[in-house]
């Protein structure tokens, strides 16, 4: 039935009446806070790039950790920035590294019960030429290599994992580390740990900002051979597919807004949990706005939220989750 039977305005006439028909909703529950730990005390270092966010020494983690349990938010996404770096990473997965005594500490303090504590898992942050994963030189040229990346990443997630991690999370895009972390944490007797992949992870322009936080940004080339090349939907599909058959409990995808077709396309296909990455940059072009007065912040960033949720992703991971968990 057409106009004038049918008017679609009568259902958003007033607010009482769009909340009832609204379709998506956000939740502080569905949201993950990511976390950038730097050795020292009371360090407390704003990160030029990201208005709001911080390098966070452990004293200083702890009361981020609890505001963030206060606000009701899902859980912590942790990365750490080591206060050395070398060609194997050792700060990766050595047992006293940052994120495994900050998991240790955080696991100790009953206040963040109700917190997932998330492990990044990379190596980018922890080698010196800031790649994901193992590098060999040959003359000028040289390679990421796979399987001995996959080794320390497993190895990696294996120590996070003993360290209390709830979750570990891949963001390497390494072939075969879903499978090979499934088997190092069943090792350990962490068959209880659950796998996030990053499984369709794209090498992306909005990643800037974090190599400023995370200080990671590569040396030298770029990470074009191992991430994904951003005009590929259907390769984004065979990443997942991999990553469920080796045995991800949960997948993520990464980044969000300038790639919601992908995450519509895999909620359509998978049903295993999903998340999305709202990543550094896309945070960081809201807060040029914002400053500049040309959006408004609450409801820009709400919808950018929703945005997410309505594409098909159950949780997101965003730098904007605790004024977004304020507000809801
Ligand atoms: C580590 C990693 C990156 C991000 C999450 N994990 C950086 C990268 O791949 O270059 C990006 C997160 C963000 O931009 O907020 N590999």
């Amino acid at each position: 039935m057409n106009f004038p039977v049918t008017r679609l305005r009568r259902l958003r006439r007033t607010e009482a009446m769009r909340s009832l028909v609204r379709e998506t909703r956000l939740h502080p529950g569905a949201l993950i806070y990511p976390l950038f730990l730097c050795p020292g005390e009371g360090v407390r270092k704003a990160i030029s790039s990201m208005p709001g966010c911080f390098n966070l020494s452990l004293d200083e983690a702890m009361k981020e950790a609890e505001s963030c349990a206060a606000l009701g938010i899902g859980g912590l996404l942790l990365f750490g920035l080591p206060a050395e770096k070398d060609e194997q990473a050792t700060g990766a997965w050595a047992d006293d590294g940052i994120v495994q005594t900050a998991l240790r500490a955080f696991k100790a303090n009953r206040k963040l019960d109700s917190l997932l504590q998330i492990a990044d898992v990379c190596l980018c942050e922890y080698t010196s030429h800031g790649h994901c994963g193992v590098v060999v030189r040959d003359g000028n040229h040289y390679e990421i290599e796979n399987d001995s990346s996959v080794a320390l990443l497993a190895k990696t997630a294996a120590s996070l994992a003993a360290a209390g991690a709830d979750i570990v999370a891949p963001s390497d895009m390494m072939d075969g580390r879903v499978a090979a972390m499934r088997e190092a944490l069943d090792g350990i007797g962490r068959e209880q740990t659950a796998i996030m992949s990053y499984a369709s992870k794209f090498s992306s322009a909005f990643y800037g900002p974090f190599r400023e936080a995370a200080d990671s940004a590569p040396q030298f080339g770029d990470r074009r051979s191992y991430q994904m090349d951003g005009a590929n939907l259907r390769e984004a599909m065979r990443e997942i597919e991999l990553d469920v058959a080796e045995g991800a409990d949960m997948l993520l995808m990464k980044p969000a807004m300038p790639y919601l077709d992908v995450i519509r396309a895999a909620r359509e296909r998978f049903d295993l949990p999903m998340g999305a990455y709202q990543v550094s940059g896309e945070f960081s072009m809201l807060h040029a706005a914002f400053e500049r007065g040309w959006l408004e912040p609450e409801r820009a960033m709400m919808e950018s939220l929703v945005s997410i949720r309505r594409a098909g992703a159950d949780f997101i991971v965003t730098y904007f989750a605790k004024d977004a968990a304020r507000l809801l």
